[in-house]
């Protein structure tokens, strides 16, 4: 069963943002259905870890991006901060002693996947387009 279904209105028009985040998605459905079957601790330990890890990297390289794009401190600033609100949830997830329960998993892809919809089709979509204009040279990169 789907948690996040991907369709073409997630995309933000940027090919690595978007793969990045087809990845994440498939990810995200993997552990749903993983906490759903509920089965062993270890498995869904393992595919959490993988699931934490690649959040990092994409957070990473989108900031990257970002950083490169000649976008202002200001822009670079409040994504990563809409970031660190995810890495702060992730940092509390990892703290539960039960954390490997399926119901608190399940607790925990609520809360995830209702932020990355909302960053995806928000911030993310905006600040993608806003580096095109500034690639195309018809965007202030101060904005
Ligand atoms: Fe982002």
């Amino acid at each position: 069963m789907e948690l996040f279904h991907w369709d073409s209105s997630c995309g933000v028009g940027d090919s690595l943002i978007d793969e990045h985040h087809r990845t994440l998605v498939g990810m995200l459905n993997e552990v749903y259905d993983v906490a759903i079957a509920e089965r062993d601790s270890r498995a869904l330990e393992e595919i959490m870890a993988r699931l934490l890890a690649y959040t990092e990297y994409h957070f990473n390289a989108e900031e990257k991006l970002f950083a490169e794009s000649g976008a202002s401190h200001r822009i670079i600033e409040v994504h990563q901060r809409a970031h660190d609100r995810l890495r702060t949830r992730l940092k509390e997830y990892l703290s539960l002693p039960d954390k490997n329960d399926p119901a608190v998993v399940i607790d925990f892809l609520g809360f995830t996947v209702n932020w990355f919809q909302v960053h995806i089709q928000g911030m993310d979509r905006e600040h993608a387009t806003m580096i095109r204009e500034i690639n195309r040279g018809s965007a202030d990169p101060a904005m």
